[in-house]
């Protein structure tokens, strides 16, 4: 969602803090601010747009300060302009604040405030915020025990970094359902949303928990809660390369995410496959497989692409393990009475593991009693923490807004938990090994599907001016069909649907003309004529059809207007071959169509608020 970063130090702040929320754009990009303190004065720029807009004002008009503080935004109250970006600062503007998340009682504490005299300029909850910390100041409180009063009157969400001319020394920060993490350096510190903006200048962080605040001065900090217990915070070393975060020789993240598939799905199962065994090895679950083994329903809960890798998790735990599985939306599953018990295993799944959805299912089950596990990809992201055990799906930092390779990933690590589960139950030791052997060639499948990168760029060129798209699947791969739709629609805005094959002919086919082309992915297995039957009333209504299919089907050819080929699997398997050519198609139209594939508009990388 929203980013932010921050300095304090010896050195010039600006272009650290220029350089931090670039790295953090992707959450978040539409429109960026800082705030800083040089002798004792605060200066505040803020422009609407991309970070290059503020880099060019700040160009024309340097500026530099030992602290300072800066954000990029994504609206959640009030439209995207230059008033509403942050910092926001109190009315003598010696005090600035910027945040993410969500005040939910900003109304009630606005007219408090005003009854109290304060006027306000922007349509935002931070506003609110900064304005209730000033009513503090002017109790003669410190600035951090004023942030203190003032977060124990919110109810919402926050990580926030404040500072105060009066205070030169020091940035106040705080966090309750946002990220915020401390970069701890050498006479110099750091703070920011995400270790991403931090690595560059140190390896060693610090990460809030909700309800705490630390004061971070340029030599030391200093933690304690809202309700003002000093407590003591333990220093982590991440290990993320700076490559990692870089785009390199790739136009964008997207592709470059894509085209790193062989390696990231190998970096999840490196180490864990155990071929004797035919089973496999999840450090992060050792001592809870029995009881994983021994539930009675497993729940799989996420969003967006996550959500559709949980949807292939239940194909391939109910056909592996026999155990009932189902899977949420994450948003719904909150606000319902689920019902779940103590034999229930919960697993939410999240790339980012800071979906605000996710998280707050996720407490919910835990409260329940059910075993709450993590399938996540940023190490020590929330959701990774409050899990009671988990699996890092390893893919490395994603940074497209878009997911792929976390995607793929994921269904690696299900695939795992699949098969360490299902051995202990009634498995047998040959199927368990012909698992682990297809995972071990899944690296270099996917590469042979990566060199079809030119042939499938021209098919995309025929589809650029399609204004809608169909995505047929069944089985294993009707979670794909969902998936392909979805990839197209964030980056291309072409409106595309995903259905199980044979529910077209309920209601989808009444769409279907030369006008609207659709995506088969119909590899060669149990459903393969199903689909088959269903491509023909396609054909027969004209519709142009492009068929991710097997490579060695030689009947595909005939019955469709473009065939995308991909080597063969077990069907479990086959959504993590399946789903790469629709991310390549996705990608090709939409940089066909001169769109921002890195940054599509209105959506954000991680969704922090509800
Ligand atoms: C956002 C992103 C999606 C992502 C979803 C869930 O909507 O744009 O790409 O799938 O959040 O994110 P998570 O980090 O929980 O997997």
């Amino acid at each position: 969602m929203c980013g932010i970063v921050g300095y304090i130090g010896n050195k010039n702040s600006v272009p650290i803090l220029i350089e931090g929320l670039k790295r953090l754009e992707y959450r978040g990009y539409d429109s960026a601010g800082l705030g800083i303190i040089a002798d004792n004065k605060c200066t505040i720029v803020k422009r609407k747009g991309k970070v290059s807009e503020l880099e060019l004002s700040l160009k024309e008009h340097p500026i530099s300060a030992p602290l300072g503080i800066a954000h990029t935004r994504w609206a959640t109250h009030g439209e995207p302009n230059q008033i509403n970006a942050h910092p926001h600062t109190n009315s003598s503007g010696k005090l600035f604040l910027v945040h993410n998340g969500i005040i939910e009682n900003y109304n009630v504490l606005k007219t408090e405030l005003q009854r109290n005299g304060y006027e306000f300029y922007s349509e935002t909850d931070t506003e609110v915020l900064v304005k209730l910390i000033d009513s503090f100041l002017q109790k003669k409180l410190e600035l951090s025990e004023a942030v203190r009063y003032a977060l124990n009157e919110v109810k919402g969400t926050y990580g926030i970094a404040v500072g105060y001319s009066d205070e030169p020394d020091k940035i106040v920060v705080a966090k309750k359902g946002s990220p915020l993490v401390l970069g701890v350096g050498d006479g110099e510190n750091f703070i920011a949303s995400d270790v991403n903006a931090l690595i560059a200048h140190t390896s060693r962080v610090v990460y809030l928990e909700d309800g705490e605040i630390a004061v971070v001065y340029k030599d030391r900090f200093e933690a304690k809660t809202i309700e003002d217990e000093q407590i003591k915070k333990e220093i982590h070393e991440v290990t993320v390369a700076l490559e990692e975060i870089s785009k390199g020789e790739f136009p964008h993240f997207m592709l470059k995410e894509i085209m790193e598939q062989p390696h990231s799905v190998k970096n999840s199962f490196r180490g864990r496959l155990l071929f004797e065994e035919g089973s496999s090895k999840l450090g992060g679950l050792q001592g809870y497989e029995e009881r994983i083994a021994r539930s009675k329903r497993i729940l799989i809960c996420a969003c967006g692409t996550s959500w559709h890798a949980g949807l292939v998790g239940e194909y391939m735990l109910e056909q592996y393990t026999g155990i009932p599985t189902e899977v949420e939306y994450a948003s719904e599953f909150r606000y319902r009475n689920p019902i779940i018990t103590t034999d229930d295993t919960c697993i939410f799944i999240s790339q980012s593991g800071e979906t605000a959805d996710t998280l707050a299912a996720m407490k919910e089950a835990k409260r329940r009693g059910a075993l709450v596990l993590g399938v996540c990809n940023v190490v020590g992201s929330s959701i990774a923490r409050e899990s009671e055990a988990g699996v890092y799906i390893h893919a490395g930092p994603e940074i497209g807004v878009a997911s792929t390779k976390a995607f793929t990933s994921q269904l690696i690590v299900l695939a795992l938990i699949t098969i360490l589960i299902a051995r202990r139950r009634h498995l047998s030791l040959i199927d368990g090994q012909t698992i682990i052997r297809e995972l071990d060639l899944i690296p270099g499948k996917i590469a042979e599907i990566l060199e079809k990168n030119e042939e499938i760029k021209t098919i995309a060129q025929d589809f650029i001016n399609a204004k809608n798209f169909l995505y047929l699947g069944r089985g294993y791969n009707f979670p794909v069909a969902l998936e392909g739709a979805l990839k197209l629609k964030e980056i291309s805005y072409i409106h595309a649907e995903g259905y199980p094959a044979a529910e077209m002919k309920h209601g989808p086919i009444a769409l279907i003309d030369e006008n609207m082309p659709s995506v088969f992915i119909t590899p060669m297995d149990s459903v393969y004529d199903k689909v088959i039957s269903n491509i023909e009333e396609v054909k027969a209504r004209k519709g142009k059809i492009i068929a991710i299919a097997s490579k060695h089907d030689d009947k595909i050819d005939n019955l469709v207007d473009y065939s995308i080929r991909v080597p063969e699997t077990i069907r479990m398997l086959m959504p993590i071959l399946t789903a790469i050519p629709l991310q390549l198609l996705a990608y090709h139209i939409a940089v066909g169509k001169g769109l921002n594939v890195d940054q599509p508009r209105n959506l954000a990388k991680s969704v922090t608020v509800e």
